[in-house]
């Protein structure tokens, strides 16, 4: 991840738009249903209210934006963004099953929000800060775009999440002689750190809440499932087809010595962080 250069900046941009456009059609998967409820239990957080206007950012295949559509009704509207449209016609998808016509969906950089001043009641953004090359830059517009009073939440990882399969994923991929991109998420992963990128920008009542949100996998097939429709898939789209073959089976069979007789566990510490405008 770039900091600093705004041309690695948009180069960056482009190439977490490439992946998350290639993983859209299979990020709704079980494997990976920690999204969906971490979008419920953070908008449950935001306490909206009917006829709110609300902002999803990196909204995805629309969890969180969903979850708030249905909260804001009657009169309530949702805008949710994304950088990738794949994800993005998704999250449409998602929008129309659920038979909802309060959420506006724009293609849209995080970074540059083409919305008017105090628009909004309440800003949402599940992981997907700790993708933007500038993030106290992206704050300082949500404050732009928010209210006087407006709420804000966003949730990220801690060092902790996907322990032991991230590291095994990482030195799997380094001993095939590739340099191992630093995570995004492992940018936003210390509480403080969260509440102080919102203080700096002037929010008042900053608030990082450190919750446990994993549960077992069946098998290591399940955890293949996650790295294929994630972002980790930046990583897997760097192999040859012959390495990535040859990845795979040594990789799972590692991650396959952690199995108990409740599956795998997948640790999801995941970081909500809350606070208001003053
Ligand atoms: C890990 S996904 C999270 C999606 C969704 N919020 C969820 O919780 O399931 C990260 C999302 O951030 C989006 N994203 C990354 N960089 C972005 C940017 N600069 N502007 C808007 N969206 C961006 C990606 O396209 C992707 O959909």
């Amino acid at each position: 991840m770039p900091e600093g250069n705004s041309n690695d900046g948009e180069i960056f941009k482009q190439r977490t738009r490439a992946v998350f456009d290639l993983v859209a059609t299979g990020y709704d998967n079980p494997a990976q249903r920690f999204f969906p409820f971490c979008a419920d239990r953070m908008i449950h957080q935001l306490n909206l209210k009917p006829g709110e206007k609300v902002l999803d950012v990196a909204t995805g295949t629309g969890m969180a934006a969903i979850a708030a559509a249905q909260r804001i009704l009657p009169g309530g509207r949702v805008h949710a963004i994304d950088i990738a449209e794949n994800m993005l016609a998704k999250a449409q998808f998602n929008c129309h099953k659920h038979g909802l016509d309060n959420v506006d969906f724009h293609t849209m950089d995080a970074e540059q929000l083409l919305f008017r001043s105090q628009y909004f009641d309440a800003i949402s953004c599940a992981f997907g800060l700790f993708f933007l090359p500038d993030m106290s830059a992206a704050i300082t517009q949500w404050s732009r775009v928010l209210k006087p009073a407006g709420r804000v939440i966003y949730s990220s990882f801690t060092q902790n999440a996907f322990s032991p399969y991230a590291e095994l994923f990482r030195h799997g991929i380094e001993s095939l002689g590739i340099n191992f991109p630093s995570a995004s998420w492992r940018r936003l992963s210390e509480p403080l750190e969260c509440t102080q990128l919102l203080t700096t920008a002037g929010f008042r009542d900053a608030h990082a809440e450190l919750i446990q949100m994993g549960y077992h996998l069946a098998d290591e097939q399940q955890w293949w499932e996650l790295l294929w429709n994630s972002g980790f898939r930046g990583v897997l789209t760097m192999l040859s087809p012959e390495q990535l073959a040859r990845f795979r089976v040594q990789h799972l069979a590692a991650v396959a010595q952690h199995q108990t007789s409740d599956g795998l566990w997948l640790n999801v510490e995941v970081i909500f962080t809350h606070a208001r405008k003053p």
